[in-house]
């Protein structure tokens, strides 16, 4: 066979998972990630779209200042201000790509920008030519290409190569492609453009159809050098190609796709842990790669097979993409040693003081509860490192009655700068509903319920219950997280976090400090 061809892994959870509904992120959220995606080892990372709202413009300013290893890209629509803005945030970065885009497809042309297919190259043009003055590597996109004439598209790619763009990104911006039609898009790109072998092919796919990966994967086949993907897939509406999934492709099957990446596939489940933990949004439990049942084996004839010989039912082995071989347990007696060292295998990287608030919650824990395992570990370190905000309330007491046929009664005690403040309600339509009309009570904050999820964190009747709520106040979406062994107290806890996000809102807005997003 011959030397595997290298294929450049586009990373965009940062803007194109980060528009995904819920999943924003805050700065230090976004540096966490970005820092994940460097060690995982992918080649570029879309650290947002600057002129969006100035929180995207400082998390791509400081994300192009302060990473290294990876090309820091911004993205920027075809005008001036965009790109000026994008340039203004990535000009600090030692390896800098600016991203443009304008849509070519025709119903994009006729109802979304008015625009004849001329006006559409020349307005990609002097995009792609202002960002050029910038910087060397720009990237230009034609929104929905996957639906734009096949003649105009090799047009627009021929001009926008002319111009200086250095990567051609084909995206299916409505994951609307099959396998077969992206591969004819990108054959047709490399047969019929004179210039082609000026600039990389890359692949930005939408998984509306569930055929992102596979599309992206037809794609490289034809030629396309770079894909565009996000960590769990997350992005606009049905997501995008998920990053784990096309690499793990390309790995298991190198016999079929003669590529290679540079991703490190160990550290793809504690990426995919972080993604899941920042952004609220929860990894489906049968999830190709890093689900937590992509390994497990229930049925017994499986379970014998994998006793006698793994490769029978597996065809990855469980350590290569990064879940620990054992679930080593851990009790009361165990030490700060055995728990950093956990931690590590898990894929978390804890600072000496972060280290010391985890294990004084770890013998809490281990006080109430005999084994404790690799998940009630993890859940702890998400709650505790990107789970905790400075508070503004905190939790004292709560008293909660709940009875069959009868509304949940419920007196609740809330601190707030060393003093307390507690109220009694008894028309709560159960528990959570009664967590939410005290809080709301107490914080004079009004609350609208969106999500609420509670899972466990591990397995047997004591084990830890993570919840995560997702709360509407003043026309803006926070999220809370909450972790306990009586899920009432994690309910309220996690209530009490968003609360506390909102207050920490409202204070650095006050301060101007934080403003809203102004594009959508
Ligand atoms: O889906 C899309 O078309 C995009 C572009 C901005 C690349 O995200
Ligand atoms: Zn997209």
């Amino acid at each position: 066979m011959p030397e595997p061809q290298k294929i450049k892994i586009f990373d965009t959870t940062l803007r194109d998972g980060e528009q995904s509904p819920g999943a924003s992120m805050n700065l230090t959220e976004k540096l966490e990630v970005a820092q994940a995606l460097i060690d995982l080892g992918v080649d570029v990372i879309e650290a947002g779209f600057p002129i969006a709202s100035p929180g995207d413009f400082d998390a791509v300013r400081e994300i192009a200042t302060t990473m290294k290893g990876a090309t820091i890209c911004g993205l920027a629509r075809c005008n001036d201000k965009d790109i000026d803005r994008a340039w203004e945030a990535l000009k600090h970065s030692e390896d800098p790509r600016i991203h443009v885009f304008l849509a070519t497809s025709a119903i994009h042309r006729e109802f979304k920008l008015q625009m004849t297919p001329e006006q559409i190259i020349h307005k990609a043009v002097e995009g792609v030519q202002r960002a050029v003055q910038y910087c060397d590597d720009v990237e230009f996109s034609p929104e929905d290409a996957a639906r734009t004439e096949i003649d105009f598209l090799c047009e627009v790619v021929e001009k926008t190569i002319a111009a200086g763009a250095t990567t051609v990104n084909i995206p299916d911006t409505v994951g609307y492609a099959t396998p077969s039609h992206m591969a004819s898009h990108i054959k047709a790109l490399v047969d019929r453009v004179p210039n082609i072998d000026k600039a990389v092919i890359s692949i930005h796919c939408h998984n509306d159809l569930g055929l992102a990966v596979a599309n992206s994967l037809a794609a490289v086949q034809e030629g396309a050098g770079q894909i565009e993907c996000t960590i769990n897939g997350i992005g606009e509406r049905a997501g995008n190609t998920a990053l784990e999934e096309v690499v793990m492709a390309m790995k298991t099957r190198s016999d079929f796709f003669n590529y290679q990446t540079g991703i490190h596939t160990n550290r793809l489940v504690p990426t995919s842990r972080l993604v899941s933990t920042v952004t609220g949004i929860q990894v489906q439990r049968n999830k190709a790669i890093v689900g937590r049942n992509a390994f497990a084996h229930e049925a017994g004839i499986h379970q014998d097979g994998m006793l006698k010989e793994p490769s029978t039912y597996e065809i990855m082995r469980p350590e290569d993409v990064g879940f620990a071989k054992t679930d080593l347990v851990l009790g009361k007696h165990s030490g700060r040693a055995a728990l950093a060292d956990r931690a590590k295998q898990l894929g978390y990287r804890l600072t000496g003081e972060q280290l010391q608030d985890v294990f004084t919650a770890f013998k809490e824990l281990a006080d109430r509860k005999k084994e404790v395992y690799d998940g009630d570990i993890s859940a702890l370190i998400e709650n505790k490192v990107y789970g905790e905000i400075e508070d503004v309330w905190s939790l004292v007491n709560f008293e909660l009655l709940t009875q069959s046929g009868s509304m949940a009664t419920i007196k609740l005690t809330l601190g707030k700068k060393g003093e307390e403040v507690s109220c009694e309600l008894t028309d709560g339509d159960g528990p959570i509903d009664a967590a939410f009309l005290a809080t709301e009570k107490l914080t004079g904050l009004s609350l609208v319920c969106k999500d609420f999820q509670v899972r466990s964190a591990t397995i047997g009747r004591d084990a830890q219950g993570e919840v995560i709520v997702r709360v509407e106040h003043d026309g803006e979406e926070f999220k809370g997280r909450g972790v306990s062994t009586n899920t009432v107290e994690a309910t309220i806890t996690a209530v009490l976090n968003s609360v506390n996000r909102i207050e920490i809102t409202k204070k650095l807005r006050s301060e101007s400090r934080l403003q809203r997003k102004e594009f959508s």
